[in-house]
């Protein structure tokens, strides 16, 4: 049994916890204890992690599905053992597993399927067999929301350009939630594809996706959700959801950076044509012409990221070990108390939900009379690391009307000394700039 293990219902041991991720002992900003609050942007790795990728490269390093030798027989165990257990993470098969870079990355894959398949489609060039729902034309509608990250926004908008479909979005209502109000209008016959973030990297929402998943369904467009922010914070097991694909990244669930995933069900991944092409993904190749392999390595060209799956199945381990339905109360208690100690300073904001009812731990706000990256300078120079910012939701920041924001985004190791500590340095942020 895991040192970590916990059974459902128990908290989180954050000291016990800790001491998996030395760099939470360092200091910062002349001798002053960190206070990691900046997770949403990336988590930090555990030593079980950083041990995996270092065993893997001390042990059994070699390129995966080429060699003849034992090594890399064991590299490609390592790989595919590393996808079957991260997609036993979130309900999957091994098959319907992509890795990608990171879940932009895993957007862009989908993005390209649609504009690449359009433009095969139009020169009557080879294609997959069950593409033809990939094929895009001037009229077709493709929805996402105001409150995605870029990276689930500006993908689409480039299918747009080449395609000739139109972009609609869903709007935000003053509390940072999705106006549903006209879902019935916004869905409709043209609508292919719907596109939407689970758990908002701005302001920590989690959205309805039932519903808006059973709108798309019932006009048969595709539904594609970005779990970037959801999958490292609670339970979530794609195969339930309803929807086509599911993108997100390693790096915020504890995992090493350079990794991302996609899942996706059979329909789709055999009708998508490759993004990336070369090495790996191929069945047959002659000077003319090639055909591809089958998903999932139809979408891994080159060699991959083994030591980053292996890092990432680590990861899975780590957080199953403590328990999802945990890691997600722990979460739940952090927001409540970071909510309730925020309201106790007349001159702070939150931007988004201020409730603990269907959001996550990301929370943005603002302070009265100064700048948010002076209050994120402010909180530095106290060892408080967080994000400042548009953060990458641009176009979520104007629909709330704020420029910027800043951003806290605690997760596992992090306890109530941590959020008091950030508001001691918070309730100083004023002062600091003589704002009255
Ligand atoms: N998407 C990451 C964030 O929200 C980088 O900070």
């Amino acid at each position: 049994m895991s040192t970590l293990q916990q059974a459902s219902g128990h908290s989180i041991d954050v000291e016990r916890l800790r001491q998996q991720f030395p760099i939470l002992s360092r200091t910062v900003r002349a001798d002053q204890r960190l206070v990691y609050l900046d997770s949403g942007a990336t988590s930090q790795k555990p030593l079980a992690v950083l041990d995996a990728e270092r065993e893997y490269y001390l042990t059994s390093n070699a390129a995966v599905h080429r060699g003849a030798h034992q090594l890399a027989e064991e590299a490609t165990e390592a790989y595919e053992g590393s996808r079957a257990r991260i997609a036993r993470f979130v309900g999957a098969r091994a098959e319907q597993l992509v890795f990608t870079r990171n879940a932009t990355e895993s957007i862009n894959l989908l993005a390209y399927a649609f504009s690449n398949t359009t433009d095969k489609a139009r020169l009557g060039s080879p294609r997959p067999e069950g593409s033809d729902r990939l094929v895009l034309r001037p009229g077709d509608e493709i929805l996402v929301t105001e409150m995605e990250h870029h990276a689930n926004l500006v993908p689409w908008q480039e299918v747009c350009d080449k395609t000739g479909a139109t972009l609609r979005w869903i709007g935000l209502t003053h509390d940072g939630r999705l106006d549903l109000s006209d879902l019935g209008t916004l869905v409709n016959e043209r609508t292919r594809v719907v596109s939407f973030v689970h758990q908002s990297n701005l302001v920590g929402t989690i959205n309805p996706v039932h519903e808006i998943t059973q709108a798309a369904r019932s006009v048969g467009a595709w539904v594609f959700l970005d779990a970037c922010q959801s999958i490292p914070h609670m339970p979530v097991d794609v195969s339930t959801l309803g929807v086509d694909a599911v993108s997100w990244s390693g790096h915020k669930m504890l995992g090493p950076t350079g990794i991302g995933c996609l899942w996706a069900t059979e329909e789709l991944l055999f009708a998508m044509p490759p993004f990336i092409s070369g090495g790996s993904m191929i069945e047959t190749v002659t000077m003319e012409r090639s055909t591809y392999a089958d998903p999932p390595k139809r979408f891994e060209a080159g060699v991959p990221m083994v030591a980053q799956a292996v890092g990432l199945a680590a990861a899975c381990d780590m957080l199953d070990d403590l328990g999802m339905d945990n890691v997600a109360a722990h979460d739940g208690d952090l927001t409540a108390y970071s909510l309730e100690r925020m309201a106790e300073l007349p001159a702070v904001r939150v931007v988004g939900p201020t409730s603990t009812h269907m959001r996550g731990s990301a929370i943005s706000f603002v302070v009265d009379g100064v700048h948010p990256h002076d209050v994120g300078q402010v909180l530095d120079s106290r060892g408080i690391a967080v994000r400042v910012g548009h953060h990458c939701a641009w176009p979520a920041c104007r629909a709330l009307g704020v420029p910027a924001t800043t951003r806290i985004s605690p997760y596992v190791y992090n306890d109530r000394a941590d959020i008091d500590a950030f508001i001691d340095a918070l309730a100083s942020v004023r002062d600091v700039f003589g704002v009255r």
